[in-house]
């Protein structure tokens, strides 16, 4: 189509169902702030917003799929801090992190929590920690891959009690979880978004968020700061995006569902259980996401070669 054609259908955007590729496994933590981000963006855009879960790699397969994928809008992405972390993890990506997207904006930022399978022996953070480096040949740590914040936030405690876990790699940690609650692997660093529900249900034992302020939604958890671990902090931004050259009337559509979502009050319910809360929408911008990526990438990329962990 001609260059009136392409704006004529860009403007009429959406006409029929937008997929939103999350590149970690259906029940995860990711899975979850998506679909209720798609739930709200589809109320606003009279279009169906369909998840497709695409996992593996730590969430880098995801981000190919959508790299690649035409730049019409009825393909986006929500993915987490992983996007920033990948350029210093993979040395051989097919994409680069932040020219080869279009970014919409911020989403919402996910405190993590130190849990582990009910049954396990430590009864405090401290307790944990001393219990793994006695026996970090014999106990596991789940993860959704190198590039997750599963992964990240492992990466970060093996620095932080100087004890190299032995990891168990899933799809996302929703298939994570499930091992958990089945004894099948010990201990894990997740999101709230995850492991709120469980945590509730006495399923699994919860030692800490790793969040800089205690969290409303779980008043009986101390800080890993206050119990054990100084300094000891990591939460995990989400963000939406495009493929790159994204027609500027589709992005700013979507600009637009996005600052909708992150106004909803099904959406800031929702999160609230969750133990956390949409972006400000000064946050939910193309701008604000463009910086902020730009320097997570140089920040992590920084931490990460000085740690010496690769995937590749
Ligand atoms: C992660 O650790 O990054 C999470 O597993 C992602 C997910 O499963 O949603």
């Amino acid at each position: 189509t001609g260059l009136m054609g392409q704006s004529a259908w860009a403007q009429a955007y959406p006409e029929k169902p937008i997929t939103m590729i999350v590149p970690f496994a259906a029940g995860g933590p990711t899975d979850t702030v998506a679909r209720i981000f798609a739930q709200s963006m589809t109320g606003f855009l009279k279009q169906q917003v369909i998840v497709e879960n695409v996992g593996g790699a730590g969430g880098t397969l995801g981000a190919a799929r959508v790299a690649r994928s035409e730049a019409n809008g009825y393909t986006i992405f929500l993915h987490h801090i992983g996007q920033s972390t990948a350029p210093a993890l993979y040395r051989k990506l097919s994409y680069n992190a932040a020219d080869d997207f279009t970014p919409i904006g911020l989403v919402a930022d996910v405190p993590m929590t130190l849990v582990a399978r009910k049954d396990f022996p430590a009864k405090d953070l401290k307790e944990l920690v001393s219990y793994v480096q006695a026996n970090k040949d014999k106990i596991t740590y789940a993860n959704a891959g190198v590039g997750s914040a599963s992964h990240l936030c492992g990466m970060l405690l093996m620095s932080a009690i100087k004890a190299d876990l032995t990891t168990v790699p899933y799809k996302g940690t929703g298939p994570a979880m499930n091992d958990l609650l089945g004894g099948q692997v010990d201990f894990m660093c997740d999101q709230t978004t995850n492991t709120t529900g469980q945590i509730k249900a006495g399923k699994i034992k919860a030692y800490a968020v790793t969040t800089k302020a205690p969290v409303a939604s779980l008043p009986n958890l101390p800080t890993a700061s206050a119990a054990g671990l100084p300094g000891f902090e990591i939460a995990v931004w989400h963000a939406l995006y495009g493929p790159k050259n994204l027609p500027k009337p589709v992005a700013d559509k979507l600009q637009a569902a996005l600052q909708h979502a992150v106004k909803d009050p099904m959406v800031k319910q929702k999160l609230a259980d969750l133990g956390t809360e949409p972006v400000a929408p000064a946050r939910a911008t193309p701008a604000a996401l463009d910086q902020f990526l730009r320097a997570e990438i140089v920040k992590w990329t920084r931490i990460i070669k000085a740690a010496g962990v690769y995937a590749d």
